[in-house]
């Protein structure tokens, strides 16, 4: 009791401060200062009670106002003038973020489970749900990754031994009570039953070192699942009618534009713009980006949509379909982005929001993920050294890719034009160009190809690309070199 009614003063109190430093410009010094001294009081309560430390933002991710950081008897400002307590409380949003990012659905099980049934195809007819269900073996083969931390000891002995029947839905079941699925999570009744089922971030951008087997072992954060085919995922769902609404076409037809992504893909547009193929009749969905070595980086999305937190708030709101708010008024283009006018997709309110608060230290989770450093033996650290020479001179490369972010410092954008390719999937986006790419752990996406429609099956074809439409005249050991260089970063 004593220490909830300390903690309301504080909150009180330190709301109040922020109010009085946000307005100070237009406030009279005198009732600032008033407010201060009240969040004197605050933290002198808190300092008596003892609750310094004690506060983390709880799982449904309100925050905690701002009492994360302040320091008990003598009430210092240090969390917000950059003191010490300011690292310290940096760490426990940094353990928030990473929690919002591997774990959080946001609410979005009423969309995956309740409304288009996906738990009811995991579990199987067997299980309570319908058809054959999907057991681990089919789980990992369309790409979804087993977190190894979560498996206990006599389950993952059980099934190194083989006597854990990877054959059955009822296994993935099993794994999703233990929370082992990597970026799904099962919601189960008491009886036992999955009743429903929701994603997280993690779905898209992390895997596995497959250090336990493949698809099974510790998590990589960031790291994008090129493996994971969320199209196939999405056409086992019993009930479309969600994206046959939104689209205005057929369960065929969802169903044919899912499928068509394939692994490691998905279409963030498709939502906005119902363009399900390009004129070429490939397939419109861009690779799974890296979620790391973003920090610095100006415009974020292949098509530079807005800042990694605008694109976070996007993407839980509008892709993931979680509880929030969100407002992009680009979005009420109804030429441009047919499907997200109709639909309102430019201002939403949900009740509870489950995502606004969850947005600042996800953000910082984001931006403190750092690009992996390739493994041992990946390049040729001789020939790398010369590629370095040519990427910052001659091959003209850090004219955008300015190290060490490896994207322009200011506003990273080009057309189709100045990079030399089709304009199409730049033209779905608000600004018509495309971002320069980070290339920090470029050895984290062989799979799939580069660019953002994976183009270019390997580095080799990148550099010739250049080459070419750049008239660099590089020699073969030039390109062999750039591509150590590359295999580098
Ligand atoms: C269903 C798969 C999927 C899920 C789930 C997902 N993303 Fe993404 N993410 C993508 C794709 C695809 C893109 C590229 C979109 C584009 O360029 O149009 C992307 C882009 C990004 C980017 C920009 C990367 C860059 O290079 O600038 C960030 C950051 C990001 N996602 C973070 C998140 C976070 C945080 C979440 C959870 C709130 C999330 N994503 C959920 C698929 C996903
Ligand atoms: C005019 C600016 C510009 C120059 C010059 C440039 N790039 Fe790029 N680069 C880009 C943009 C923009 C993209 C994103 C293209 C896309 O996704 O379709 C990109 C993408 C890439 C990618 C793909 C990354 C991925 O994960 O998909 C690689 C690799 C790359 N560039 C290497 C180079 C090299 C090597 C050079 C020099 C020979 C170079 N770039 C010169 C702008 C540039």
């Amino acid at each position: 009791m004593a220490r909830s009614a300390a903690i309301t003063t504080l909150h009180l109190s330190v709301e109040l401060w922020k109010e009085g430093e946000v307005e100070k410009s237009t406030r009279t010094w005198k009732s600032f200062r008033w407010e201060g001294s009240l969040a004197l009081v605050g933290a002198l309560a808190v300092g008596a009670f003892g609750l310094v430390g004690s506060c983390e933002s709880d799982k449904t991710g309100q925050q905690p106002g701002g009492i994360t950081g302040v320091t008990g008897a003598g009430g210092s400002y240090g969390s917000y003038a950059g003191g010490d307590e300011l690292i310290a409380a940096t760490v426990q949003s940094l353990v928030s973020g990473r929690n919002t990012f591997r774990y959080d659905t946001f609410g979005d099980e009423a969309f995956w489970g309740d409304a288009l049934k996906l738990h009811q195809a995991i579990a199987g007819k067997a299980n309570g749900g319908v058809g054959d269900g999907v057991s681990p073996e089919t789980a990992l083969a369309v790409g979804l990754k087993v977190d190894a931390e979560a498996v206990p000891a006599d389950v993952a002995a059980g099934i190194k031994a083989g006597t854990v029947d990877l054959k059955s839905p009822a296994t993935t079941l099993a794994l999703l009570k233990l929370n082992a699925v990597v970026g799904l999570t099962g919601f189960f009744a008491t009886t036992g039953e999955l009743r429903s089922v929701g994603i997280q971030c993690a779905l898209c951008h992390s895997t596995v070192d497959n250090s336990f087997l493949p698809g099974i072992g510790k998590r990589l954060d960031g790291w994008p699942n090129r493996d994971l085919n969320v199209g196939t995922i999405i056409s086992l769902a019993p009930d479309l009618s969600p994206f046959e609404q939104l689209l205005g076409v057929d369960r065929a037809t969802v169903v044919k534009v899912v499928t068509g992504w394939g692994p490691g893909r998905f279409d963030a547009e498709l939502a906005l713009d119902g363009q399900g193929f390009r004129p070429d009749g490939k397939t419109a969905a861009t690779l799974l980006p890296a979620a790391f070595g973003l920090a610095g980086v100006g415009l974020h999305t292949y098509t530079g949509w807005g800042s990694v937190t605008h694109w976070n708030a996007f993407v839980a709101n509008l892709e993931m379909m979680g509880k929030g708010s969100f407002d992009d008024a680009r979005l009420n283009n109804a030429t441009k982005f047919p499907v997200a006018a109709r639909a309102g997709l430019a201002h939403v309110r949900k009740t509870p929001d489950l995502i606004s608060g969850k947005l600042a230290d996800l953000h910082l989770y984001q931006l403190a993920l750092k690009a992996p450093p390739p493994p041992a033996g990946f390049f040729d650290a001789d020939a790398a050294r010369r590629g370095k020479v040519l990427f910052n001179g001659s091959a003209r490369c850090a004219g955008c890719h300015v190290p060490p972010m490896f994207s322009e410092p200011g506003w990273p954008m080009h057309t189709a034009a100045e990079i030399g390719i089709d304009d199409f999937q730049a033209k779905r986006s608000p600004d018509e160009r495309y971002r320069t790419t980070p290339l920090g752990g470029l050895h984290t996406r062989v799979t799939g190809g580069f660019y953002h429609d994976g183009r270019f099956a390997k580095l080799e074809d990148v550099v010739d690309h250049y080459d070419t439409f750049l008239g660099l005249k590089l020699s073969g050991g030039d390109k062999a070199d750039l591509v150590q260089y590359l295999r580098s970063l």
